[in-house]
């Protein structure tokens, strides 16, 4: 395990602090870093929301919080009682016009870092920043950490992202993607950057393409009413999954210093060949499930999910799935398409990484003894973190020379063993920390949604709704089709 170097101290206001991600990922992530020492004494962890609870009852969700997000053995100790000790809560509409900012005023002390973390609705970042601005609060040491969706095109998010401005300077905007704390992606720099090995083959010369996996189990889970007007394109595609892009593709950057890194990002994201309107329905595929069975157990369609709030007269065109071929217009990547989809309930949890090698261009091994498979790379983020490449290997024995492939594996939980920490960790204290290389920085976002909008006009053009596939399977076959039009599979299918 690494060593814990504490952080200064610090105010950290949750803004939406009875909201789901104030309680399933924030107050626990809060608690790992503070139980492992790295949050000094003194600083304090303030939830604000309209609720008119008083701290103690605020305590007492926070309690309830850990109890179910937190693993039982983490909670033993003394660091609970020590950490609920440092959560205060102030009932405050933070978006009203004649708010009484004067408790939340009052707590903050002036000399300290103080982080303004927004886990509302991205419609109230701007009158949340104008707010805190005329309560006095935006002092130099104070940042302002959103969450994305930012926006839900280009346009709204130039408007949030132009209204935070006026409050807070770039370096001290925190656009969180949680995706850039996982552990494995942040492994994606040192697998490049630290090896000299990859490096070298990472071009179109030896890569033949790229499939990236995000797949879920879970469905809208109480969030239907978010996911119906977002949809799996904006949830997950704009942001996560091109990040996961940006860091596959980007050239070496000259230092890991923030801007560095999102400087050669947004090279990649400016790389990416825009979709004409006529290619949208050959180069992308959109599904939304039906019922099924996940995990063994039958499960409802997605608007049964959206329970009640979704009209049968005139169901709900969101989609919960969707898979595309992005490509990129560079020396190093032209003629490697990179594959992505990314759905709910899909047969299993999984965030893969497939770099496929470009197969050989003759063998000198008899047809009939060794049909050799491409080398693979395979990177898993989750579950079961680790690396494995697939290589050609001789089978033990008698026989000729019989070949197959075989993995070389490296599992990172057996290999440090540790507990993994949570994104929000790593990520929650960088904002505290003031280093923003795991953030999108704004222009970072506005051409990650350049580059979908057309897809999204160009769905929104066309009456046919989402492709229906039953919960349980890797969605529409469609998606099958769209890779295997270039004569290729998803990964698993070759399994
Ligand atoms: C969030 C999306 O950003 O990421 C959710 O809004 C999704 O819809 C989640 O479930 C997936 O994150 P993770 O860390 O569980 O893979």
């Amino acid at each position: 395990m690494s060593k814990i170097i504490p952080v200064p101290l610090f105010d950290f206001v949750i803004f939406g602090a009875t909201g789901d991600l104030t309680l399933r990922k924030l107050l626990p992530a809060l608690y790992y870093r503070f139980r492992d020492g790295q949050i000094p004494a003194g600083s304090r962890i303030i939830g604000v929301a309209r609720s008119q609870l008083d701290p103690a009852a605020y305590r007492a969700r926070a309690a309830e919080a850990l109890r179910q997000h937190v693993s039982a053995a983490a909670l033993e100790g003394p660091a609970q009682a020590a950490f609920l000790g440092i959560v205060h809560y102030v009932p405050l509409d933070a978006a009203a016009p004649d708010g009484d900012w004067s408790g939340l005023q009052d707590l903050l002390h002036a000399d300290r870092i103080r982080v303004f973390y927004l886990a509302t609705s991205p419609e109230l970042y701007g009158p949340v920043c104008q707010a805190l601005t005329c309560a006095g609060l935006t002092t130099g040491e104070a940042r302002v950490v959103l969450e994305k969706p930012i926006g839900r095109d280009l346009a709204s998010a130039e408007a949030i992202n132009d209204e935070v401005g006026r409050h807070f300077s770039e370096a001290c905007t925190f656009r969180i993607d949680h995706f850039l704390g996982k552990e494995t992606v942040q492994n994606l720099l040192s697998l490049r950057f630290a090896n000299t090995i990859f490096e070298r083959l990472w071009t179109a010369d030896v890569i033949d393409h790229v499939q990236i996996t995000v797949s879920e189990t879970v469905g809208v889970e109480g969030r239907g009413g978010y996911y119906d007007h977002s949809g799996a394109l904006r949830d997950m595609l704009q942001n996560h999954m091109l990040q996961l892009v940006c860091l596959l593709a980007m050239e070496p950057p000259v230092s890991l210093e923030a801007d560095a890194v999102r400087d050669e990002k947004l090279k990649v994201l400016r790389t990416l060949r825009p979709m004409a309107p006529h290619e949208v329905p050959l180069l992308t595929v959109r599904g939304q499930y039906s019922a099924g069975a996940v995990d063994g157990k039958p499960v409802e369609g997605y608007l049964r999910d959206l329970n009640g709030s979704n009209s049968m007269a005139d169901p709900s065109t969101t989609e919960t799935f969707v898979a595309l071929k992005a490509e990129l217009n560079s020396r190093r990547w032209a003629g490697v398409p990179f594959y992505l989809r990314t759905g709910k309930r899909l047969p299993q949890k999984l965030s893969e990484i497939v770099v496929q090698f470009r197969s050989l261009p003759f063998s000198i091994f008899p047809s009939d003894q060794a049909e050799l498979s491409p080398n693979k790379l395979i990177i898993r983020l989750q579950p079961e973190e680790g690396m494995r490449l697939e290589v050609m290997t001789k089978e033990p024995g008698p026989g000729g020379l019989q070949l197959r492939p075989t993995g070389l594996d490296i599992s990172f939980e057996k290999t440090f063993g540790a507990r993994y920490p949570d994104a929000y960790e790593r990520l929650l204290m960088d904002t505290v920390r003031g280093n923003s290389t795991l953030f999108m920085r704004r222009d970072e976002v506005e051409a990650a949604w350049r580059w979908v909008e057309p897809v999204m006009d160009a769905w929104a053009a066309r009456p046919e709704r989402p492709r229906p596939y039953s919960a349980g399977t890797w969605g529409p076959s469609a998606s099958i089709a769209l890779i295997e039009r270039d004569g290729r599979t998803w990964h698993e299918d070759q399994a």
